[in-house]
C-alpha cells in the first residue's frame, strides 16, 4: 500500500463520535503494552502518529487514523491491564465491545500477541469472542525482533496452538522495530478490504 496521506482524525468513547464517512475500518485489539499503536506507526511509516509508551495503558479511547481515502485504523485500549481501576477497565471493555459488535464498517480485527510468550487467558478469551461474533481476524505475533531467528518457528506454533487459530485466519510474525512482516500484513489487510 502506498501511503499518500495518514492522519489522526478523532478519538471516540461512544458511537456518535465514530467517523461519519463510511470508509472500511480495521481495529487493533491486544493486551496493554503489546505494541498495537507501534504496529500502526510501522504500517504507515510514521514514527509517532499513534502515541506509544513503555508504560501499559497509553491508549485510552478508540483512536481513528485515516489512511489515504482507503481505510481507517481504529486503535483501541488494551485489555488485561491491572494498574487501572476496575471501573476504568470495565468502561474500556464496554467501549471496545460496543464498537466491535455494532460497527457496520468494521471489516476485521488485527489481534496483536507477544511472540515471546504463550497467549494469555485474556488473549484466548478475546480470540474466542471475536470468533463467536464471526469477526474476520488477522493474528499478528509482534516483537519478533526479541526472539532469535532459530526459535521463531517454535514461538509462532505456540501462538497458533495456544489460540487454536481457525484455518481461514492469517497469522503474521511482525516487528515494529525492524518492519519484518509488514508486506505480509498489508496483503492480509487488503484481502479484508476487498471482501
Ligand atoms: P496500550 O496503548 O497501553 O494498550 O499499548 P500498545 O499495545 O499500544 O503498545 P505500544 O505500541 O505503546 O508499545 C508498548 C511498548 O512496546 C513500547 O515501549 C514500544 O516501543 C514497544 N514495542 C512495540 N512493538 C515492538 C516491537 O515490535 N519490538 C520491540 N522490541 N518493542 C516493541
Ligand atoms: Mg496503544
Amino acid at each position: 500500500m502506498k501511503i499518500k496521506q495518514a492522519e489522526f482524525t478523532m478519538s471516540a468513547v461512544q458511537p456518535k463520535q465514530y467517523p461519519a464517512d463510511a470508509l472500511p475500518e480495521i481495529a487493533l485489539a491486544g493486551r496493554s503494552n503489546v505494541g498495537k499503536s507501534s504496529l500502526i506507526n510501522k504500517l504507515i511509516n510514521r514514527k509517532n502518529l499513534a502515541r506509544t509508551s513503555s508504560k501499559p495503558g497509553k491508549t485510552q479511547t478508540i483512536n481513528f487514523y485515516r489512511i489515504n481515502e482507503d481505510l481507517y485504523f481504529a486503535d483501541m485500549p488494551g485489555y488485561g491491564f491491572a494498574k487501572v481501576s476496575k471501573a476504568v477497565r470495565a468502561s474500556w471493555g464496554r467501549m471496545t465491545e460496543k464498537y466491535l459488535t455494532s460497527r457496520e464498517t468494521l471489516r476485521g480485527v488485527i489481534q496483536v500477541i507477544d511472540l515471546r510468550h504463550p497467549p494469555t487467558k485474556d488473549d484466548k478469551q478475546m480470540y474466542d469472542w471475536l470468533k463467536h461474533f464471526g469477526i474476520p481476524t488477522i493474528v499478528v505475533a509482534t516483537k519478533q525482533d526479541k526472539i532469535a531467528k532459530g526459535k521463531r518457528a517454535k514461538h509462532l506454533k505456540q501462538v497458533r496452538d495456544g489460540l487454536n487459530i481457525h484455518g481461514e485466519d492469517p497469522l503474521v510474525a511482525f516487528s515494529s522495530e525492524t518492519g519484518e512482516g509488514k508486506e505480509e500484513l498489508w496483503s492480509a489487510i487488503l484481502r479484508f478490504l476487498e471482501k
